[in-house]
């Protein structure tokens, strides 16, 4: 487990809700990413599918999603589906793709009240027709809002990269500089991260925004997706607040 997890704030030593808006303007935080595991660990715990839990890290996802938005992070990303994800047996595949067409078909009856810009990382080819069809629609009609949430799908740290390059070769670039590789992730709208959170206990980034992640702030939680509340998100940003971010400097 990371140092960091020994200087963790007790519960009862959080700030309240209500003063995160000023805390999160102070720490100048303007993108947090979700690592969002342990759903099927919590599913099993409780003696059900895995798919359960799947079903349960939805909706912390999207009560996550609503507080950051409140308190006045402007771009949320999430990693809902790997390129290595594929590998999961079919029945878990099918339930995840479900749940996000669930969550498409909300966010779009949403969309006067929510403000949210969704973009879909990824390559949406393998998706399949119909979902990526309502991927690109959900894109098109919350493109002049102004917060950002990107939906990491079918995504793939590695293979973004080898993507941005590919592209540089195919304009006839030989020479290429670190703006024209951000410049062709499918994050180019977003800044980098400043802060992403891991739950469910593993500390590594599992091929997620390699490049973006440059001087992101790492933090690990045993804590599993599920059960990610308002508290463990205020315990993560606080934590955020205190660390020195130097990069590279002194
Ligand atoms: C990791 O937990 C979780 C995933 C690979 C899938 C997450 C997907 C969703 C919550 C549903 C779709 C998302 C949205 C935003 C609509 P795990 O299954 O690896 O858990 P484990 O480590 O306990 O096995």
């Amino acid at each position: 487990m990371g140092i960091a997890m020994f200087f963790k704030s007790k519960k009862s030593e959080l700030p309240d809700a209500s003063q995160m808006p000023q805390i999160v303007a102070d720490s100048g935080i303007q993108h947090i990413a979700f690592i969002m595991d342990g759903n099927g660990r919590w599913a099993r715990e409780r003696g059900l599918p895995r798919e359960a839990g799947h079903g349960v890290g939805v909706k912390a996802f999207k009560k996550a999603v609503t507080l950051c938005r409140d308190w006045g992070i402007k771009t949320v990303t999430t990693y809902a589906f790997s390129t290595e994800n594929w590998k999961r047996p079919p029945q878990e595949v099918k339930e995840i793709m479900r749940l996000l067409d669930v969550y498409i078909k909300e966010a779009e009856d949403d969309n006067d009240k929510n403000r949210i810009r969704y973009i879909f990382l990824g390559d949406k080819e393998r998706l399949g027709e119909e979902l990526r069809a309502k991927c690109l629609y959900l894109e098109d009609l919350t493109k002049d809002n102004t917060l950002i949430l990107n939906i990491a799908l079918n995504y793939g740290g590695r293979d973004e990269l080898v993507r941005a390059v590919n592209s540089l070769i195919a304009e006839g670039k030989t020479e290429i500089c670190e703006e024209d590789i951000s410049s062709r992730l499918y994050t180019c709208e977003s800044p980098d991260p400043d802060l992403i959170v891991r739950t469910g206990g593993e500390v590594r980034l599992s091929n997620f925004l390699l490049w973006q992640s440059q001087y992101s702030e790492l933090y690990f939680t045993d804590c599993l997706w599920p059960d990610f509340d308002e508290s463990e998100l205020i315990a993560s940003i606080v934590e955020f607040s205190k660390r020195k971010r130097r990069y590279g400097g002194v």
